[in-house]
């Protein structure tokens, strides 16, 4: 396999040199950022990356290893997930987040989530302690609260630069509803196990109430053991209609390499909705691979000890 390298190689990439005993790699939203910034999104996958790949490093779970990861890039400012997530219509941040591990197929998700800081925690709180799999905004809200999140003061997770863009998209100086930033991680542990989790603000200008597909299992986030995880990052619209993270979880179960598998998946939703967007792999065997449609992603992996970065 090749490396991933940033620039026109990074359209797709695959990592290591065959099955890795452990492997992660997150993805900082596909859209489309200044040139300027993509060091600073590159970094922060590269901080979560580092976290995540600790959790693993120490015989952590992959479970462990996503959320971790996934709770770096929610701290992170410069993403559309926690803090720092994008603005609805009225100007406030409504959450989305799915976490799943590959062994018994559970999973935890919130969606139209009010302002906490990491909505990844309150799915996997939602996983481990309920008999459900998603909840949904002020109920979601209330078993945070009973599980021991806090509810965080709005303005202390607002950005200036998500209020800016909000005021673009009303004034059609941006892409109205562009969905970037949203995060996600997926790892294969040294038991052999996979897991995947991703987290998002949704999109810039979303009416209120609007769901997009991080939260929803075989959309945004999806893992078995049989077959290897994905976290996705697009159009949410789009994802949905064609439950993007399966399908590339299902060619990985029919042998494709996770690139083939992501390029196979993005080229149908692309074929069959005109969505893009981007998808980060792990496989049963821990191979690791990526692909996006939309003019950049970052991203970050470590596998064989070794970390990578690109855009
Ligand atoms: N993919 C993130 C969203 O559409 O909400």
């Amino acid at each position: 396999m090749r490396e991933g390298r940033p620039g026109e190689d990074a359209l797709t990439g695959s990592f290591g040199s065959g099955p890795a005993r452990w492997s992660i790699v997150v993805h900082g939203g596909a859209g489309d950022v200044a040139a300027e910034r993509i060091p600073l999104h590159v970094q922060g996958c590269e901080r979560a990356v580092t976290e995540g790949a600790r959790v693993l490093a120490s015989g952590g779970s992959a479970l462990d290893a996503v959320q971790r990861a996934v709770e770096v890039l929610e701290d992170d400012p410069i993403f559309n997930a926690g803090t720092g997530a994008c603005l609805n219509t009225d100007g406030h941040i409504e959450l989305d987040a799915s976490i799943m591990e590959g062994t018994d197929l559970r999973a935890g998700a919130v969606c139209a989530l009010p302002p906490f800081k990491n909505p990844i925690a309150i799915a996997r709180q939602l996983m481990d302690r309920s008999a459900h799999v998603l909840l949904a905004a002020e109920g979601a809200a209330r078993f945070a609260i009973e599980h021991g999140f806090a509810r965080a003061d709005e303005a202390t997770m607002i950005t200036e630069s998500a209020r800016k863009r909000l005021e673009a998209a009303k004034n059609k100086h941006a892409v109205e509803g562009w969905a970037g930033g949203t995060v996600g991680a997926v790892a294969r542990d040294a038991q052999g196990r996979v897991a995947s989790a991703t987290s998002t603000g949704g999109m810039v200008n979303k009416l209120a109430g609007r769901v997009g597909d991080s939260p929803i299992l075989g959309a945004g986030t999806y893992a078995d053991d049989g077959a290897g995880a994905c976290s996705t990052t697009g159009l949410g619209e789009a994802m949905m209609r064609i439950c993007l993270a399966k399908t590339a979880v299902e060619w990985m179960r029919a042998r494709l390499s996770p690139e083939m598998a992501a390029r196979a998946a993005l080229a149908l939703m692309h074929a069959r909705t005109s969505g893009t967007g981007g998808a980060i792999l792990v496989s049963a065997d821990g191979s690791l691979g990526l692909a996006r449609t939309t003019p950049m992603m970052t991203w970050a992996a470590v596998v064989d000890g070794a970390l990578v970065s690109g855009s």
